[in-house]
């Protein structure tokens, strides 16, 4: 796979904020890039990818077995809507979401589900490209940084931070 600036600036983050040997979900995963990145630089990680798309989890849990991941790292198809529902509560050490929350209908609530699957002081590592660079790409909204970090206040996340790194990638963690 060829690695974008995009790309650069994200692994970065996550090779920075996710702890080796941490019980991982990645919300709204797709095709698992991120999962796989994280299967193979924190050992002792066990990671669960979610996606609502059928078709995207089938094409991450290929990804996973070429690699010879699958033991690490599994995609299952859920709807960030039925995280509690699915998962339980308190279950993850680290919630990854990584341009997923524009296609969220109600952001604060998705973000909330993500809050109940993490365990207490669980981390929330959150990525999205800002509006300038990603309304360029589709018609979805794009949030700042300033409302992004609302929206996770809102879900009742607290010591929120975050950044905007160029080129256009906006960056936050938060912890339950
Ligand atoms: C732009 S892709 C991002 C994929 C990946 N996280 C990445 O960084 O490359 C957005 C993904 O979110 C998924 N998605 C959209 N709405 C969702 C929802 N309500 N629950 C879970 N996943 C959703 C889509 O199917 C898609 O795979």
């Amino acid at each position: 796979m060829i690695k974008t600036p995009y790309d650069r600036v994200i692994e970065k983050f996550l090779d920075r904020e996710v702890q080796p040997a941490s019980r991982i979900i990645d919300v709204g995963c797709g095709t698992g890039w991120t999962a796989l990145f994280l299967a193979r630089r924190k050992p002792g990680s066990q990671i669960v990818g979610i996606d609502i798309d059928t078709l995207t989890v089938h094409r991450a849990n290929a990804l996973f077995r070429r690699a010879r991941r699958e033991k690490l790292v599994q995609c299952h198809r859920c709807g960030v809507e039925q995280l509690r529902v699915r998962f339980g509560t308190q279950m993850f050490d680290c919630a990854i979401t990584s341009h997923t929350l524009h296609h969220f209908e109600r952001p604060a609530a998705a973000l909330r589900q993500i809050r109940a699957v993490l365990k207490r002081g669980g981390r929330l590592l959150l990525v999205e490209l800002s509006p300038r660079y990603g309304e360029a790409l589709d018609d979805c909204p794009r949030y700042s940084l300033v409302k992004i970090k609302e929206f996770v206040r809102r879900a009742g996340f607290r010591r929120v931070g975050g950044a905007e790194r160029a080129p256009g990638v906006v960056l936050v963690r938060a912890s339950r």
